[in-house]
């Protein structure tokens, strides 16, 4: 019978051989993900504020539209007025944002000849840079000059210098999300569900880096306290941002549970910080989360070029001093963000897809109570 020979050749090709093939390819392969702790797993309410804007998409503005390539994280300089931004192909970019968005100027300011992601300001004016595929940069205030400050600590290299904050003695502290894999491939880090950052701090005069915390899950933004005390900290798989007090040398949870993956954190000079979350939870991550085996899959698929990295429902978290959520502003129709910044009246923006950053009026577009 041609038809049935037919459909048993069809199944053999179709389905049996890619079948063995995958599981050739999975019990072979090396890659070998780890669970994540317990509490990487637990789901709560607690961190979900009572103000909510759902559709934070609606009314906001574009700033630089398609001068910004993938502006990261935003850092707001209050003397000039000027938002500094780092993007994809290495320029950290200078922004005048006005009333009108549309009249916002960009400047050319600073290649790093790398991918500068977080941006703090010294205290001589020069600008800080902690470049993914660099390490910590000091760039002087008239942008002419360029210098590493440290790539290395304890003998090992930095591979995702990530993000940086000053504290006012002038001690820079900053986040390597990962000693092993760089941000071309920072996914199979989560997918490998290992600890492999550090939180470290940098004195430029004595110029010795050293590590405060390691073994950290992709440790993300960071932020100083306004008091000086402590750091707060990302750690994006977790979906947890901690307490780090300095002279104290210890840690402590300041909230998890969050509802997406954190990543940047910024204090506002007025209480809040404010966490921005390039995905919220979806089942997809869930489950991942939950299951290594599912993380294995998705980095196979990832080396024969699927991606199922997906992000969805971006949002940032405003929260007050002690970790308490105030506000969240997110959209289920956008992802990728990656820095929430409140200057003035706006939330500005910044974003791994967008080739802009993007400001929402806070006063027009507010988080409303939602009972
Ligand atoms: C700003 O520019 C965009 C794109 O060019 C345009 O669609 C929009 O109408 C402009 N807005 C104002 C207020 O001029
Ligand atoms: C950065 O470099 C400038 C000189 O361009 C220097 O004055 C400043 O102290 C340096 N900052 C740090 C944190 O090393």
């Amino acid at each position: 019978m041609p038809v049935f020979f037919f459909s048993l050749r069809f199944l053999f090709f179709s389905a049996i051989i890619p079948l063995l093939a995958s599981i050739f390819l999975y019990r072979f392969d090396t890659f070998d993900p780890a669970p994540l702790p317990s509490d990487a797993l637990v789901y709560s309410t607690d961190s979900i504020p009572p103000l909510i804007n759902d559709r934070f998409l609606t009314g906001a503005e574009f700033i630089g539209a398609g001068l910004l390539n993938s502006p990261e994280d935003i850092a707001y300089h209050r003397d000039s007025g000027l938002i500094y931004t780092g993007c994809v192909d290495g320029w950290v970019k200078r922004v005048k944002a006005f009333e009108s968005a549309n009249d916002s100027v960009v400047e050319d300011w600073v290649n790093t000849g790398g991918r500068p992601l977080g941006i703090a300001f010294g205290l001589h004016g020069e600008v800080i840079v902690a470049d993914a595929y660099k390490g910590l940069l000091n760039i002087s205030d008239d942008g002419k000059k360029t210098e590493l400050l440290t790539d290395e600590a304890e003998g090992v290299k930095f591979k995702l210098t990530d993000a940086v904050a000053v504290r006012d003695n002038g001690i820079l502290y900053f986040t390597d999300a990962s000693y092993k894999y760089n941000l071309h491939h920072f996914a199979f880090d989560i997918w490998e569900g290992k600890p492999h950052g550090r939180l470290m701090s940098f004195d430029p005069i004595t110029r010795t880096t050293r590590v405060l915390l390691r073994d950290r899950y992709f440790s993300n933004g960071v932020s100083m306290s306004p008091d000086q005390t402590h750091l707060v900290f990302c750690e994006t798989p977790l979906r947890r941002c901690s307490k780090y007090y300095i002279n104290e040398e210890r840690v402590e949870v300041f909230i998890q549970s969050l509802p997406g993956y954190p990543d940047n954190i910024r204090y506002d000079g007025d209480g809040h910080y404010w966490i921005a979350m390039p995905s919220g939870v979806t089942t997809l991550w869930k489950l991942s989360f939950r299951y290594p085996f599912i993380r294995k899959l998705q980095a196979l698929a990832a080396k024969y070029g699927f991606d199922t990295m997906i992000m969805e429902n971006a949002g940032v978290l405003q929260v007050d001093l002690d970790g308490k959520p105030i506000a969240l502003y997110h959209d289920p129709k956008h992802s990728h963000v990656t820095s929430g910044v409140k200057i003035g009246k706006y939330l500005y923006c910044g974003s791994l897809l967008d080739s802009h950053i993007f400001r929402l009026d806070l006063l027009k577009y507010p988080a409303q109570n939602r009972l």
